[in-house]
């Protein structure tokens, strides 16, 4: 997380944080929601199925960006609520899913009460040193719910870790350890659980695949997640577009268009 250093207290430091990142996040939000956020649908899938979620389930995801997943979650049956720092994700995660309860917010300071779901999930929301979003996500589970959450899996099958690395060469030095820190949670997160009362029961991996038709739809896509902003601004759009097209051209077919697959790592616990 990025803490600005003009903030005079911790309170207003981290109020500071997570606007940053929502300002970040949301500032492509129709390209991140439309034309990146469904490469995570198998991981979704998958993790519902594991937490149970269905028909009645009582259902949280933090960091819920333009609420793809929440949808997923309310297509089964279950009562959805979703969480995000960005205003603009957010306005998407409410068009998507009228039913459900969206809010702007932070994932250190959850706005609802205690044990109020059955099921609280973050798809690559809750990183590395983020142990106090687990503490709330505990606070708000039923002490028989399930939390469900998933992280970048191993870099050697990880095809968008060029990607990251550029991101990582062009970014102000202030912002480059929290990019850093999205790729080590998955050598850290039973340690978070346990730190945090959680007892894990089960955890695994699962293949997802970016996909898009040509070289410049995967570029404008690319530009729209989070961590890119930051060296967005450092370097100008067109310069980061430029340097993203060395990564992707070697990657494109043009019977099939562009195709990235990763692996993800998926947990799920219980509170003990
Ligand atoms: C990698 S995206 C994941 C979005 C979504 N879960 C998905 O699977 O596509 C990370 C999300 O975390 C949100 N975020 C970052 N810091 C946050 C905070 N402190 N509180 C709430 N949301 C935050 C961002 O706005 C962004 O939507």
């Amino acid at each position: 997380m990025i803490v600005s250093t003009l903030a005079t207290s911790t309170g207003e430091a981290r109020r500071s944080a997570w606007m940053e990142a929502g300002r970040g996040w949301g500032a492509r939000a129709k390209e991140w929601a439309y034309q990146f956020e469904p490469y995570a649908l198998p991981a979704n899938h998958l993790l519902f199925d594991q937490l149970g979620v269905g028909q009645g389930t009582s259902c949280l995801d933090v960091a819920c960006g333009s609420g793809l997943a929440a949808n997923v979650a309310a297509r089964r049956g279950a009562s959805v609520s979703g969480l995000d720092a960005s205003t603009t994700l957010i306005d998407i995660a409410r068009a998507r899913t009228p039913e459900g309860d969206f809010r702007v917010g932070d994932m250190f300071a959850l706005p609802f009460e205690d044990g109020r779901f059955d099921v609280v999930t973050s798809f690559n929301g809750i990183w590395n040193g983020c142990d106090d979003a687990l503490t709330e996500a505990r606070r708000v589970l039923t002490t028989d719910g399930q939390l469900g959450m998933t992280f970048w899996g191993s870099f050697d099958r990880m095809g968008l870790l060029p990607y990251f690395m550029k991101i990582i060469e062009l970014s102000p030095v202030s912002h480059q350890s929290a990019t850093m820190e999205l790729g080590e949670t998955g050598d850290v997160v039973e340690a978070m659980l346990g730190r945090t009362r959680f007892e894990v029961q089960a955890r695994g991996t699962v293949e997802v695949t970016n996909e898009w038709p040509d070289i410049e739809t995967a570029i404008r896509s690319l530009a729209a997640a989070g961590p890119a902003i930051p060296a967005i601004e450092a370097v100008g759009y067109d310069t980061f577009c430029g340097a993203l097209r060395e990564f992707v051209t070697p990657l494109h077919d043009p019977r099939t268009g562009v195709r990235i697959s990763s692996d993800l790592g998926w947990v799920t616990a219980r509170p003990r």
